[in-house]
């Protein structure tokens, strides 16, 4: 079985609330990599359902995941877009990854513990397993590399070490050095984007205050008045990048505008350096309009009048991605000893 050398796998989870950290830190990223690497796109419906999803939103968020993937310019036909669920051997290989991971390694992973809050024992199962098949998303394909925000980077070394336990542990059944470990791809200024409520805190889907995100369906209204409103502090700008620090607010509107504009952020600095919060914000809220109309009106367009696209799309999307993972399984079965 041959080895894959440039294959890309990467997921957003269909939980709404698309927004601004998600499209910088992931989805522009994954655009990107479609010239050089073979790309597989997944929009992760196994792990929404993690934490309770209303079944006809999780349906309609499904399609907006995909709407956004091709919206930014992820070509369906040269690469794969599809969802979780439809394809089994990722549900089917997180089994048996499950009893390659330890109990001790799961305990550690922090996101676990932000999500399951102080009632962790009410918690579903599959929040603290969660990573296991994020391993297995990843693993079924035999990935290289992974483009994530910073948040996920955790996952992806647990990931590694789940690869690297089960090439060890069946290497005396043909296991040795099956699994690539992958390579997470944490890439560009913005792979942390944070709240425009608080510059300490992570921008989320989760976060009860729709201030807190530019979403992916947010107007050009929307857009100015949440840049508008964002936190920030009375000074002006710093002339350099070492001045933003302990600046949460301001450095997260100038991460948010160097990556806009694919630049760095002392670039950035270099042309608002000392200027006021009243000059930068109003730029940097007709750079965001510039850059995401285009993508959240072709979201729109598909969400209202190309449903049949979309489905289609994922349905031949996850057509081909069996078509890969399904060998994968079939020889980790033999390895594993299954009959
Ligand atoms: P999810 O759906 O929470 O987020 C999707 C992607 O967006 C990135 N991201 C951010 N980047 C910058 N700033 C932020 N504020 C921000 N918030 C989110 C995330 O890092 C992610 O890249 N577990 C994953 C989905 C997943 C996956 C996988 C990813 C499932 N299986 C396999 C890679 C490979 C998640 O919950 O992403």
């Amino acid at each position: 079985m041959n080895k894959p050398q440039n294959r890309v796998f990467s997921g957003v989870q269909p939980t709404g609330n698309l927004h601004l950290g998600n499209y910088l830190g992931a989805i522009r990223n994954f655009v990107g990599l479609q010239d050089t690497h073979e790309c597989i796109y997944c929009v992760v419906d196994l792990h929404a359902i993690t934490a309770w999803q209303d079944p006809k939103e999780l349906a309609a968020n499904t399609r907006e995941v995909a709407a956004a993937y091709i919206a930014a310019g992820i070509d369906p036909e040269k690469h794969i877009i599809f969802n979780q669920s439809k394809v089994s051997a990722h549900a089917e290989l997180a089994w048996i990854l499950n009893c390659v991971a330890r109990v001790g390694w799961l305990s550690r992973m922090t996101q676990f513990k932000d999500k399951a809050g102080k009632d962790r024992e009410a918690a579903s199962v599959g929040l603290y397993d969660y990573p296991v098949l994020m391993a297995a998303d990843i693993l079924v394909y035999r990935a290289t590399h992974v483009p994530v925000g910073e948040d996920q980077k955790q996952h992806l070394e647990l990931s590694r070490d789940i690869a690297q336990k089960f090439n060890n542990d069946f290497a005396v059944n043909g296991g040795a050095d099956f699994f690539p470990l992958p390579e997470p791809l944490i890439m560009g200024p913005a792979t942390r984007v944070m709240s425009l409520r608080d510059g300490t805190k992570k921008m989320s889907k989760s976060d009860p205050s729709n201030w807190s995100r530019i979403t992916l369906k947010d107007t050009a209204d929307d857009i100015a008045a949440k840049i508008r409103k964002a936190q920030t502090d009375p000074d002006p700008l710093p002339e350099t990048v070492e001045g933003l620090e302990g600046r949460a607010g301001a450095d997260n509107l100038v991460g948010i505008y160097a990556a806009l504009a694919g630049i760095a952020k002392a670039e950035v600095l270099k042309e608002f350096g000392g200027k006021q919060f009243g000059v930068f914000k109003p730029a940097l809220a007709e750079l965001a309009v510039a850059r995401l109309s285009p993508i959240t009106g072709e979201m729109k367009r598909m969400m209202e009048n190309d449903q049949g696209y979309i489905d289609a799309t994922l349905e031949k999307g996850a057509e081909r991605a069996r078509a890969i993972a399904d060998p994968v399984y079939k020889r980790v079965r033999e390895i594993v000893g299954f009959i």
